[in-house]
């Protein structure tokens, strides 16, 4: 039995569906929920649908029963999000998981002063705790979501004309939510990956520079990349209304892209799923065109 946590949302969803496309089986495919009711459509699919919250270790060792691979995809809670992940590693420990595949996040080196050091810190922590553990394990060290490059360039980027992010010459190698919650379900459907981490990055990393420029070719209008020092972005943020937890978010891995922490090349995720990983300028003709 497959177990797919964080299945209502994006990446879980997505996990799923690649699952049943690879042939597996509804029976031997469950997704841990935090509500039923958020989960009506996997019942409808013939899927078993486990209750379960990543803070209540009980509510885990329930769900996790006869479960033998996990997709624990990490929680979107950042501030709780080590002790969640510690009541997990727990619970498939109890419960006998016998092979945890884990969402991480991509890193090219181990920085206490990176600027997203919040965001792997709990990563790192869960990664040891998983190793610690004893169960076999394979970590997908995830790349930004390419799906978020709209939000990062404002979402009115063709009526302004202008990206702003304090980001300098720096790169990040995107990839698609989807090709991730994709190379996901190849590891819980094929051999090999016992014990391994692999970093799933796009090999074309792509800069803000030629993210305007892009967005130019294909929309016909002007576009300019503006990179201004990280208290002028959050001055000019905060003028325009974004909550500061965005504001702190955006900065920091527009800090970390130019330091040069996003970008990496690797063919890891090309091997998994087959295929290259669509390019950002794939991604981006097909919203901007
Ligand atoms: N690589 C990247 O660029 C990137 C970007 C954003 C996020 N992430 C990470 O990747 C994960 C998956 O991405 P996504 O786009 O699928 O995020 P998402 O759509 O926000 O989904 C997060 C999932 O985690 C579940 N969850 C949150 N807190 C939980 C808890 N306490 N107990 C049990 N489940 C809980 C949510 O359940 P509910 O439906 O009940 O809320 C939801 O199913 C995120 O959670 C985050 O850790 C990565």
């Amino acid at each position: 039995m497959i177990l797919v946590t964080g299945a209502t949302g994006e990446f879980g969803k997505h996990a799923v569906q690649q699952l049943m496309k690879k042939g597996v089986n509804v029976s031997d495919i469950s997704i841990l929920s935090r509500g039923m009711e958020k989960a009506n459509n996997y019942k409808e699919d013939g899927i078993t649908v486990k209750i379960g919250d990543y803070t209540n270790y009980d509510s885990l060792v329930k769900a996790f029963k006869g479960v033998d691979k996990l997709l624990f995809v990490s929680s979107s809670e950042i501030e709780n999000r080590a002790e969640q992940h510690q009541n997990v590693v727990k619970a498939a420990k109890a419960t006998g998981v016998k092979h945890i595949v884990y969402t991480s996040f991509m890193r090219k080196q181990e920085r206490d002063n990176s600027a997203i050091a919040f965001l792997q810190d709990s990563h790192l922590k869960t990664e040891k705790w998983i190793i610690e553990s004893g169960i076999t394990y394979t970590f997908l060290q995830n790349a930004t979501y390419l799906d978020m490059l709209p939000m990062f360039i404002g979402e009115q980027v063709l009526e302004t004309g202008v990206i702003m992010q304090p980001a300098g010459n720096g790169k990040s190698s995107l990839v698609l939510r989807q090709e991730l919650a994709e190379a996901a379900a190849v590891v819980l459907t094929s051999e090999g990956h016992e014990n391994k981490a692999y970093p799933l990055v796009n090999n074309q990393a792509i800069s803000y520079n030629e993210v305007a420029e892009i967005i130019a070719e294909i929309s016909g209008k002007d576009i300019t990349y503006q990179s201004p020092s990280s208290e002028e972005y959050q001055a000019a943020l905060k003028n325009y209304g974004v909550p500061d937890e965005y504001i702190g978010l955006f900065t920091a891995f527009s800090i970390a892209q130019s330091n040069g922490e996003l970008e990496m090349s690797d063919n890891s995720l090309e091997k998994l799923i087959g295929r290259k990983p669509t390019t950002a300028k794939d991604f981006l003709t097909k919203i901007y065109a």
